[in-house]
């Protein structure tokens, strides 16, 4: 059974520096054959919360990684107030076992599976990735998760199955958020079958080799590593097959600022901000900001998915 966030204490957190070491020394430890390279033959949360024997991604980013704190202490969950650190604050009344996620629309298989039935076949990756929120903001996160697309083949989706649409949990006891207007809930996000079934979309179980804090969108959420933060939909409870673009939280509330594609493209501002840069989180307000690269940095990876859309009109 998974923990909750207030079940873990500080003292099982893994450092970073120990994360870190124990991340090179596991990759060089299987570089020489010492350790098979592969990761938890099945992605059960583990009962102590930690994840730490997983294979590393070979094609994680080399940049330093945010800090544990910086990552869980400074989020976007609306469900839990609209303020940064009201998430870290007011998540601990999420109850994340046990949880199921439903399975809808256009597929061979539908219905409701235990989370314990989502995960048990996959195997778990440390992945390193780059994060670029909407509002200008970036970090780089080591997540614990699968390849979305390894899930979604099991449901066999059908020929109609043109997209996926993700919902988050929606339920004002454990919520005190969706209590109020601020976006229509349950918050919703989605993506066309090609960018879910492409192997860097990851859903995600942990961070820092530790599972996912309530605040960061336990027991399961999305990362899509080429879009702007607020695709990485958090907190999943249902899983649906579409033949048509699905509704997007964000697009619904402001259509004219946030589109279905959503892609990081320094290219194309936002109406109110530039794009072209970012500012990395844990940096000084002061120093520089870095140029924001095309699809967040994975350019050669999910490219070819856009080949002859107009990413103005398709922003
Ligand atoms: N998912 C839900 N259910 N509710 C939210 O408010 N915010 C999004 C995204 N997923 C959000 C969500 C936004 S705007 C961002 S930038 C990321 O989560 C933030 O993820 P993090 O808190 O793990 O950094």
């Amino acid at each position: 059974m998974s923990k909750t966030t207030n079940q873990i204490k500080p003292s099982e957190i893994t450092p970073e520096s120990a994360f870190l070491s124990r991340r090179r020394l596991l990759k060089s430890a299987a570089a020489a054959g010492l350790i098979p390279a592969i990761g938890c033959d099945a992605a059960q949360i583990p009962a102590d919360g930690d994840f730490s024997n997983l294979k590393a991604w070979p094609s994680s980013v080399t940049e330093a990684p945010n800090s544990y704190e910086d990552i869980t202490q400074y989020n976007n969950y609306y469900e839990f107030g609209t303020g940064k650190e009201d998430p870290a604050r007011n998540a601990h009344t999420l109850v994340t076992s046990p949880w199921t996620v439903e399975v809808t629309g256009e597929a061979e298989k539908t219905g409701k599976y235990a989370l314990e039935d989502i995960l048990q076949p996959h195997t778990l990756e440390d992945r390193i990735y780059r994060f670029r929120c909407v509002e200008a903001w970036s970090m780089i996160v080591p997540w614990v998760g699968f390849p979305l697309g390894d899930l979604l083949a099991r449901f066999q989706p059908n020929s109609q199955a043109k997209y996926v649409q993700f919902f988050t949990l929606n339920d004002p006891n454990q919520m005190p958020g969706v209590r109020r207007n601020v976006l229509q809930w349950p918050y919703r996000e989605g993506l066309t079958i090609a960018e879910a079934m492409n192997p860097l979309t990851l859903l995600t179980v942990g961070v820092y080799g530790k599972v996912l804090p309530n605040q960061n969108g336990a027991p399961l959420r999305l990362i899509v590593p080429w879009k702007y933060g607020f695709k990485s939909i958090k907190s999943i409870v249902r899983i649906h097959f579409t033949d048509r673009m699905p509704q997007t939280s964000w697009n619904m509330s402001q259509p004219s600022e946030y589109g279905f594609y959503s892609n990081v493209n320094p290219n194309v501002d936002h109406p109110r901000w530039s794009q072209a840069s970012e500012r990395r989180l844990g940096s000084s307000l002061f120093s520089s900001r870095i140029p924001t690269l095309m699809f967040n940095g994975y350019a050669d990876e999910v490219g070819d998915l856009y080949r002859g859309l107009n990413l103005v009109e398709n922003f």
